[in-house]
Formats: structure tokens, sequence, C-alpha cells
């Protein structure tokens, strides 16, 4: 498995799907380009998305919000608070650790310590051991017990108050060591939060700090009423979104499985409190057969339901994918309740609410969301659709065997040489089809070895252009993934390839 994702890796730079970002300068830890090929298959999944959202629901609509928003947002969304930690680098080993996590594990420390007292005494007095005396009158426990204490105490006060001085002068009086390089070599203790920021305007100062984004979701909640009043929408309905989103990840790896600039296609559908649950269960439904659609294998995919909720949502499940690393998150399905409704509403002093005529009363409305990384859904079908096979004549050929809908190049237009006219009759075909179907055109090399090259970027279909073209106005088609040809009326190409490859 290990291998066969190495393979896909190196496939996808090789066939430009994928590059490290930057790369002539070594790339960008968990930062990806995509190639001309990446662009195309990344661009059908996202219309794939947008027409299933927008054109198969009459009540559900896409907008496009910016990253920026008002720093406000992430106050009210939680993301401020919630998405921080405190972090310090040790400058020996080079490792980041959690300043709260090491403090407390020299606080496990000296309770060991104390544990260990007790049972030394344990042994010295036998029957007569009082343990309660032993803690109130040994010096040295009651020291270690002192220092214990006032830790803890200094800790909660740090932490409420985030203040990273405060957290480094710990580590200092507590002697921490880095557990990897023995050294006490630390760098002052600073917030890490998930998001990027950056400054707006020239001054930089904290008044003009502003965010990346690290979920679309607000975009779409900030603008829930200009939506509903200038759509005359009515609940329930939805907002969809595709965009760009980034999280400073602490721990990215895994290719294009955790980025920090990555991209998000969610959707949030509003609806009257109590029916929440109901929904939930439709858009999960609705999610995992959309998923299965594509034709990558049923079996590839399984519901997790989360135990351990956010502190938003009253129900959440992700649909994960059998990634070549096992079974991962690859979508997110939230009933958010009306968690971040209600804090805009407080955070803005701005009414968001709905007035549903029907029952003749204002109410905020709950919200199930659904959110699917996009990035994650290329490298589900990159890593599905590659396989490695051995053909009948003891040859070997690397084939992607994408669904044709989202292939890149529908078809390949390969004239069998390039005089004769052949080339000529192949370029009518192709501005024939070019509006219709995003088409490759190639004269050079032997015509296997083109064939072999349009398998490895996956697409479906070629079209051979020869002499008896020029008699009779057909062409063979042949086919990727059953490598069978067929000879066809070239009138009759274009509609069959659009049906081939619609969904
Ligand atoms: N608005 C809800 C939300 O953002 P999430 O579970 O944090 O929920 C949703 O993210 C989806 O976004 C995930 O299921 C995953 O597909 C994608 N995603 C999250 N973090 C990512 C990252 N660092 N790189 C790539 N995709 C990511």
């Amino acid at each position: 498995e290990d291998n066969l994702f190495k393979n896909v890796i190196s496939h996808a730079k090789e066939y430009g799907f994928i590059f490290p970002s930057s790369e002539i300068y070594d790339g960008l830890s968990a930062v990806y380009d995509y190639g001309q090929n990446g662009a195309e298959l990344k661009n059908n999944i996202k219309e794939y998305w947008w027409k299933f959202m927008t054109l198969l629901h009459e009540n559900i609509v896409g907008i496009d919000a910016a990253i920026f928003m008002h720093p406000t947002t992430w106050k009210a969304s939680g993301h401020v608070d919630a998405f921080s930690d405190p972090m310090l680098d040790n400058k020996d080993s080079k490792k980041r650790y959690r300043a709260d996590v090491l403090i407390e594990d020299a606080i496990a420390k000296m309770e060991d310590k104390i544990a260990k007292e007790v049972e030394k005494a344990a042994k010295r007095f036998g029957d007569s051991f009082d343990k309660e005396k032993f803690l109130a009158t040994n010096a040295r426990t009651v020291e270690y017990q002192q220092k214990i204490d006032n830790t803890n105490e200094r800790l909660k006060t740090a932490m409420t108050n985030a203040d990273m001085a405060a957290m480094k002068q710990l580590i200092v009086d507590l002697d921490i060591a880095d557990p990897v390089s023995g050294t006490k070599n630390w760098t002052d203790v600073r917030q890490f939060n998930l998001m990027f920021s950056t400054e707006m305007g020239s001054v930089a100062d904290d008044a003009n700090k502003v965010y990346l984004r690290p979920e679309t979701a607000q975009g779409i909640f900030v603008n829930f009423l200009n939506v509903q009043k200038s759509g005359r929408m009515k609940i329930p309905f939805g907002i969809a979104q595709i965009g760009k989103a980034f999280r400073n990840e602490i721990v990215a790896r895994q290719f294009i499985f955790r980025m920090r600039e990555f991209e998000q296609m969610e959707m949030q559908f509003f609806v009257k409190p109590g029916e929440e649950m109901k929904w939930y269960e439709y858009w999960k439904e609705k999610r995992m057969r959309w998923h299965q659609t594509l034709g990558l294998g049923a079996e590839n995919y399984r519901f997790h339901d989360h135990l351990n909720l956010a502190h938003y949502a009253n129900a959440a499940c992700d649909i994960q994918f059998n990634f070549p690393m096992g079974f991962k998150e690859l979508e997110g399905i939230h009933s958010r309740t009306d968690f971040d409704l209600k804090s805009h509403e407080k955070f803005s002093g701005k009414k968001l609410q709905y007035f549903d005529a029907e029952d003749n009363q204002n109410y905020i409305p709950y919200v199930v969301e659904t959110s699917v990384g996009l990035d994650r859904m290329f490298l589900s079908i990159l890593a599905k659709s590659y396989q490695e096979e051995k053909l009948e004549d003891g040859s070997e050929r690397v084939v992607l065997r994408i669904p044709a809908p989202l292939a890149p190049h529908k078809v390949a237009i390969l004239p069998l040489m390039k005089k004769d006219g052949l080339s000529e009759k192949a370029m009518e075909i192709m501005d024939d089809l070019k509006f219709d179907l995003n088409c490759f055109y190639e004269e050079k090399d032997a015509i296997g070895r083109r064939y072999r090259r349009q398998d490895a970027i996956g697409t479906p279909y070629c079209i051979t252009i020869d002499h008896q073209t020029l008699e009779d106005n057909t062409v063979t088609i042949r086919d990727r993934d059953t490598m069978k040809q067929e000879r066809v009326k070239i009138e009759d190409v274009k509609g069959k390839l659009i049906s081939a490859c619609s969904i």
C-alpha cells in the first residue's frame, strides 16, 4: 500500500497533476500546486459538486464570499479562542511542544515523586503507617505538594490570561528539559493559532490584523440574510460555496490529504428549529449517494459518527474514504444548531432572524452543514483510479480510470500520421468537438505510445484518423478501460462521446 501511494504521488507529478509548491526552492511544507491536468480534474470535481448542489436543488443557491472577513467574525465563530495553543520550540532539537502539556508533564513527575516517598515510608513503617500524617509532616512531600499547588495555580492564571511570558517563566522555574535533546534551550512561548493572520492596510499593528479564513462556512453565515432577502428564499433552503481555506496545521503530512492551503466545498442548509435531525439524516444519505455515484466502489465509503461533539454541534459524522493510508475523513456532515447565527447576532448587534410567514413568527434557523475537502476528493479519485496493469501481450501499462465526466480530457484526437491530409482532417474533427468536449491533440510518435500517454492521464477515449477516414468518413474510437476499438461515422462521434462523458 505504501509503495502504491508513492507511485501515485510520483505519477501525479510526472503527468502534470500535482507539483510541490515552489519546487525549485525545495518546496513549501504542506502546500501544493495543481498542474495542467490536475487543474482540469479539480475544475471538473468542482463542477460536479456545484451542479449537484445548485442545479438539482431549486432551494440551494451558490455564493462566492471573500477569504478576508471582519476580524470579529472569528471571535464570534469561536476560532480566535478555541483554535489556539501556547507553543515553544527547543532550539537544539528544533522540536515544537505545547507549553501547557510540558508543564502538566512536570507536575505529573512531581506527583510521582510524592507517590514514591509514600511508598518508601509505607514499607518502613509497616502497619503503623499513617499516610495523611506523613503527607502533612514530611518536609520533602510537603515541599513537592506546595510546588504542585503553586504550579497549577500559575498555569491556570497564565492560560486564562493567555500570558505567554508567564508560561515561559514556568518552564524556566520548573527547569524543564526537552525530552529529545535533553537541553533547556527554549524559545519564547507563542500563541500558536491554526489561523493564519496578516495585516490589512499599511500600518502593522494589532488593530489591522485580519485572518485567512480557516473554513468557508462563516462567509455563508454572515451573508445568510443578504441571500435570503435578495433571493426571496424560504426555509428550508441552502447556500453553497467553493473556496480556499487556510490552516496552519502543525502535523501536515500525507501529500494533499492535510494541507495548509486547501479548498472546501461547503453547503449550509437553514432549517426550522426542531427539524434539524430530519435534515441531518437527509443530507447524510444524499451525500453518501453522491459519492457512490462516481463509481469508485461503494465499499470504499463508510460513515463514522462523532461521539465527542464540537461545542456548536448536536450531531456530527464523517464520510470516510478508503485512502491509500486507510479509511480517513473525506467529508463532514454537522448539525450546527443555531450556534453560529446566534453568536453573530450577539457580536454584531444585528438581528439575523428569519420571518416565517406560514407560522407568523421570527426565529434563528438551525443549520445542517455538509463540508467536503476538494483536495481530498481529488486524492480519493486519483488514488483509486491509478492502476498498474499487466496486459495479455506481456507488456505493462499505467492507467488512470478516472470517471469519464471528471477526466481532464475527454478525448484525444490522433491522426495516424502527419501526411496525406490526415492532420487536416483530424483538425476538422477537433474543431467540431472542442467547444463541447475537452480535446487533446497529438500527432507525434507511434500510435501505441500515444495511447499509453492518454491512459496515463486518464483520457477515456481516443479517436484515430487513418486513410479509411478520408474514404468513408469514419474514425476509430478506442476505449481507455477495455482498450477495444470500434469504427464510427464522424457525424455520430459527438453525440456518442457527450453521452458517454456526462454524469
Ligand atoms: N465548516 C466545517 C469544517 O470546516 P472540518 O471537518 O474542519 O469542518 C471539513 O473540515 C473538510 O475540509 C474535511 O472533511 C476535509 O475534507 C477538509 N479539510 C479540513 N482540513 C484540511 C486540510 N488541512 N487539508 C485538506 N483538507 C482539509
